[in-house]
Formats: structure tokens, C-alpha cells, sequence
């Protein structure tokens, strides 16, 4: 996708190189921006100069590359702070643990770190660090302060790492980052989803046996979060309607908290209308017909017996309703067997749109991990996507509904 050109300059994008293995991939970053039309300026950390050369960015950018905070030649030609306001849109990428820490401190002993202080323009980080330190708490509160101070962020991606481990870390896709950037550099009013209303549900419902234990699944939130972080940077207004979750609300959408299926379906009823809902949430099946108001006591007589009775089925009510019933319904479906099969069979039942279909055998590890392999289903017909990360299903998703709204058919 590239920008409209409506605009006689082109947009100018400062990429901050910080020092990881992945640096090699911002070389690529900056002929995928310029590919888009963008003017492409490159920081280089000191440590970023032990893997890529200034000559490398330098010739791919055709601008000047700045390293040293120190430099008179640099700082006569073009000032720190001048460098900082000049761009668009500033890229961090690879953003290194490190970078991220002196980032999220508000530390500025280096040039990008003056920089990234200095700024008063949007800011897309591209983390690229081990799995280990990508998880290490500091990194976590790292990352949630920065999403505080109105960073964006794309990927990490979840496969193999240069250190040879396995897991969330890798820096995302080049391309990727460069379609994040068009996005973000995009007016408000002309982002593919602007003026619509996206429900999104997500995570897992909690059904009380008791006033301490309840009855819940595995699902962590992740997928449906980042589809309602997704349709946010598209543009559209998000009520992320959540089930008990340990991840952070996205940034710019009005997250909604329940517990119950009930409370759920309550909270999708009160947010219509909607342009586009997507029901991600695993919802329980069942809740327990009568909650103990207290603790359940072991009393000698052995177990009790749960009996229990089936919750509403917030996607087919949805779907099924005679008025208000938003353009575009989207269901997710879990399976483990015949994906496909069950897919389209959940889509006559539950009436809706679009079944996202993923296999979540435990072979697959979909469940709280980090990549998904998604069929997107419809009446029309199956689209198979290749195994991605949860975030990047999430913006082709986004991206999906956009090109459908603008169409008359949904697939
Ligand atoms: O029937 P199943 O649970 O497999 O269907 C999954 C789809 O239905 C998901 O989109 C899920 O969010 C939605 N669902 C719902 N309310 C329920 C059960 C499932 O919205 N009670």
C-alpha cells in the first residue's frame, strides 16, 4: 500500500538503528519505506555500528546518517533537536531492550536517545531483543510505560532467534513495519475504518460457582486485543469488550471489563450500534444454575454436583438480530479436528458473516501463545492465510474488514 499522493513533499521518516542482530533488517526497512514514497533519514546507535555500517544506511537512505550527539560538523548542519521535529514519524528499529529502558526512563546520553526525548512527533517501535529479555519484568514494565507515553509498537514476532532460542522476540517484518508507518502517517479522516463503530470481544468469561471459584478456559486475550488494537490504528472507533485478561487494554480503544457470558452479552447490547463486531472471546458454554452465596464447604456428604445451564450465544444473538444488527459478524472458531468442516457448519448455525477458523489442537499451542494459522470462512468461500503472529492476523484482519466494508459482497 502506498500514500495517496496528495502531498508535493514526501513524508520524512528519522529511523532510529539501535544495536541488535536485527539491524540488518532496518537496511531492508529503509528500502521498504522508500518503496512507499517516504524520505528515509538514519540514526545509528554506537552499538548499531558493530552490524550495520553508516555507508550501508547512508547509500540506502541517499541522506545523511547521524551517530554522535558530540559531532560539530553534524550539529552545525543539522541540530539534535531540529533532527528530532523534522520527521513525520520517528522508527525505532530494531528498539533494543537497552534503547527501550533509556526510552521509558527518559534518559539521553546518545544521540537517538536526545532524539527520542527531544521529539514531539508520533514514535513506532520495532522491539528486536531474546526471548528472555523481551519477558524479563523490566522489559514488561518498559514496554507498558512507553505504550503509556503514546508509542506504538509492531511485533515482536514469536520463531527462531539468532541465540538459538524460540519465542516471542523477533523484530517484525520489515514490510510490516513499513505498512505500520503508512498507517500511522495517515490523516485520521482518511484511514480505511474512520467513521466506523468495531465491537471486538475478547479473552475468556469467568462463571462463579462460588464467591472464590469460578469456571474459565485458556484463552489469554491476546488475539482479540490486538484485532481491537488493529481496527483502532485503521481508524474506527473500538469498544474492546473483555473477559478477565493479564494483558494491557490496547492503546485508543474503550475497553469495557466483564466477567460472565451475561455480562457480556450485556455489554455488546449496550455498545451496539456497530458497524463491524468480531467475537473472539471464548465464551463459556455453560455457567453453574445456582451460585452458592458462600464458600462451598467440604461437609463429609462427598462431591457436590455442579448442575449447570447454557449461557446466551452472544455471536448467533448478534447475528440473529431482526434490528440493529451490525453490517459485518465475524465468529472465531477453536477447533481440533476437521477445522474447516466445523467452520462452515458454526457458520449456518450462529448466522454470521465470518468464521475465523484455527486449529487449537495442543500441538498447535494456539492457546496463550503468540501465532495463530487462521482459514477466514464465508458463504463465498475459504481464504487460508500462512502462520503468522497473533498481531499480524490481527492487521490482516483489519485490513480484510476495511476492503469488505468498501465492497457490496463480504468476501
Ligand atoms: O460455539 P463456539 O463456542 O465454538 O463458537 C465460537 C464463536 O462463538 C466465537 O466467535 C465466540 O466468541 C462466539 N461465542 C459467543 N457466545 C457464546 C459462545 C461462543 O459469542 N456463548
Amino acid at each position: 500500500m502506498t500514500l495517496p499522493d496528495t502531498t508535493p513533499t514526501p513524508r520524512r521518516i528519522l529511523l532510529i538503528i539501535g544495536g541488535g542482530i536485527a539491524a540488518y533488517k532496518a537496511l531492508e526497512l529503509i528500502r521498504a519505506l522508500r518503496k512507499r514514497g517516504l524520505a528515509v533519514r538514519c540514526v545509528l546507535t554506537a552499538a548499531a555500528q558493530h552490524f550495520v555500517t553508516a555507508l550501508s544506511a547512508g547509500s540506502l537512505s541517499g541522506d545523511t546518517v547521524y551517530s554522535d550527539l558530540f559531532s560539530l560538523t553534524d550539529e552545525a548542519a543539522m541540530g539534535h533537536i531540529e533532527l528530532s521535529r523534522d520527521a513525520d514519524l520517528l522508527i525505532v528499529a530494531p528498539a533494543t531492550a537497552d534503547l527501550m529502558a533509556k526510552m521509558a526512563n527518559g534518559l539521553a546520553n546518545d544521540l537517538a536517545s536526545t532524539v527520542l526525548l527531544a521529539t514531539d512527533k508520533p514514535v513506532l517501535v520495532a522491539p528486536a531483543m531474546n526471548v528472555r529479555m523481551w519477558l524479563h519484568p523490566a522489559t514488561r514494565r518498559n514496554v507498558e510505560r512507553l505504550r503509556a507515553d503514546g508509542a506504538s509498537f509492531v511485533g515482536p514476532d514469536e520463531g527462531d532467534m539468532a541465540c538459538g532460542e524460540f519465542g516471542p522476540g523477533r523484530m517484525a517484518e520489515p514490510e510490516r513495519i513499513a505498512e505500520a508507518a503508512v498507517e500511522m502517517l495517515r490523516p485520521a479522516d482518511a484511514k480505511p475504518l474512520s467513521g466506523r463503530h468495531v465491537i471486538v470481544t475478547s479473552g475468556p468469561t469467568h462463571e462463579p460457582i462460588d464467591p472464590v471459584r469460578f469456571i474459565a478456559n485458556r484463552s489469554s486475550g491476546k488475539q482479540g486485543h490486538a484485532i481491537a488494537a488493529a481496527c483502532a490504528r485503521l481508524g474506527a472507533r473500538v469498544t474492546l469488550v473483555s473477559g478477565p485478561v493479564a494483558i494491557p487494554d490496547p492503546s485508543g480503544v474503550d475497553v469495557v471489563r466483564v466477567e460472565t457470558a451475561v455480562g457480556m452479552l450485556e455489554a455488546v447490547d449496550a455498545a451496539l450500534p456497530a458497524d463491524v463486531a468480531v467475537f473472539c472471546a471464548a465464551v463459556a458454554d455453560w455457567r453453574v444454575a445456582a451460585q452458592g452465596g458462600e464458600k462451598m464447604k467440604k461437609d463429609g456428604k462427598g462431591p457436590p454436583a455442579l448442575v449447570l445451564v447454557e449461557n446466551p450465544d452472544i455471536l448467533a444473538t448478534t447475528a440473529h438480530r431482526a434490528s440493529g444488527r451490525p453490517d459485518l459478524v465475524v465468529g472465531f472458531a477453536a477447533e481440533t479436528e476437521k477445522v474447516i468442516a466445523h467452520a462452515q457448519d458454526k457458520l449456518r448455525r450462529k448466522g454470521c458473516d465470518w468464521i475465523v477458523a484455527n486449529d487449537v489442537s495442543t500441538a498447535t499451542g494456539v492457546m496463550g501463545g503468540d501465532s495463530n494459522t487462521v482459514h477466514v470462512v464465508s458463504a463465498k468461500g475459504v481464504e487460508s492465510w500462512p502462520t503468522m503472529s497473533k498481531a499480524a492476523v490481527a492487521d490482516a484482519l483489519a485490513r480484510r474488514i476495511a476492503a469488505a466494508l468498501g465492497e457490496s459482497t463480504w468476501v
